[in-house]
């Protein structure tokens, strides 16, 4: 195996709240090598942009990042404003959520392009963005329209184009198909995944399809109140979840097959601001014991690169 092109080790992202600090991600860690697709599941404020925003250290205040996030070996946290700057796009970048009504309405897409390369002191000639739009199934006349005049899949496309216009060896997609429709969803990531393979950039997607996401990724990490809960080999995972969370993500997938009703899972996870001791888990796990009440689980591994942060993983 190749030298990680990303190692994450303690990561923790605090916000200051009128109630205190809110623990949004707590002591994540992960590793990618060259290509490597990892996705990162979980519920609606679980922590994941807020994850993928401090690799970027894009956290602003009263938000504060702790711990260590190694980019090709060199320390992110680290780095002064202009090497981070250089850094963005050139060697790790990001496809945020909802990142079609962030490109810019008033530029042409050329413009946005162009704006791009220029910061990186690089030189947008016609070719080079019609280049890059062909790369992501786009005809070059996109360069000359403006963002509301194409279609959500289109704009889509433009925006990872933007995201690996430099290059990067690090891609990371906030649900980039969230808000495309099911067809248009499965023809965007698969556009996604051929051009990472292409430059082959290890990528974090972030999904809340678990169904999409089993076909994607080689690695997955369930995410639960701010902690990386279950990581491992994306078969492993379904085949023989260990956390109950995970169990239960994974029973509530809406199955194409079955056609069966999505079904949320009871409950709410607990307040970022007012942690109870013990696993974050505890309130609405099914397997809960006196001992999750009081003593957190730390990440056991459970088979080859499989961990899971459960007191009863290892009997799962
Ligand atoms: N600026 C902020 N101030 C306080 N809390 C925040 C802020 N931004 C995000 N959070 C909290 O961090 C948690 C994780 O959010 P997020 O990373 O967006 O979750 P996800 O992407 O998994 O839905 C949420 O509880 C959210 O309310
Ligand atoms: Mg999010």
């Amino acid at each position: 195996m190749s030298a990680p092109v990303i190692e994450v080790a303690g990561l923790s992202v605090r916000y200051r709240t009128a109630k205190g600090p809110a623990l949004a991600v707590d002591d994540v860690g992960f590793a990618l090598s060259p290509g490597e697709r990892l996705g990162l599941v979980g519920e609606s404020g679980s922590g994941k942009s807020t994850t993928v925003l401090a690799l970027m250290r894009m956290i602003k205040p009263p938000g504060a990042i702790d711990g260590r996030i190694l980019l090709e070996g060199r320390d992110v946290l680290a780095l002064s404003e202009e090497e981070l700057r250089r850094a963005r796009f050139a060697r790790m970048s990001l496809v945020p959520q909802g990142a079609m009504s962030s490109l810019n309405p008033v530029l042409r897409i050329r413009s946005q392009f162009a704006d791009l390369f220029a910061a990186h002191g690089e030189r947008a000639d016609g070719h080079r963005i019609a280049a890059l739009l062909a790369r992501v199934g786009l005809p070059a006349g996109v360069a000359d329209r403006h963002p509301h005049e194409l279609s959500g899949g289109m704009k889509q496309r433009v925006c990872i184009a933007l995201a690996i216009a430099l290059t990067p060896a690090v891609i990371l997609a906030d649900e980039p198909t969230s808000a495309l429709d099911v067809v248009v969803q499965k023809q965007v990531l698969a556009t996604l995944g051929r051009v990472q393979q292409e430059i082959g950039a290890a990528i974090v997607l972030i999904g809340h399809d678990m169904a999409l996401m089993a076909h994607f990724v080689d690695r997955i990490g369930v995410m639960y109140a701010g902690r990386l809960v279950e990581t491992g080999p994306v078969k492993a995972v379904f085949r023989a979840p260990r956390h109950p969370y995970t169990r239960m993500l994974i029973g509530a997938l809406p199955s194409l097959t079955e056609r069966r009703a999505f079904q949320g899972i009871p409950g709410v996870p607990p307040s970022l601001t007012d942690r109870p001791p013990g696993c974050p888990f505890q309130t609405r796990c099914p397997a809960a014991e006196a001992r999750c009440r009081t003593e957190a689980p730390p990440a056991r591994t459970v088979g080859p690169g499989h961990e899971a942060a459960c007191h009863f993983a290892e009997a799962a």
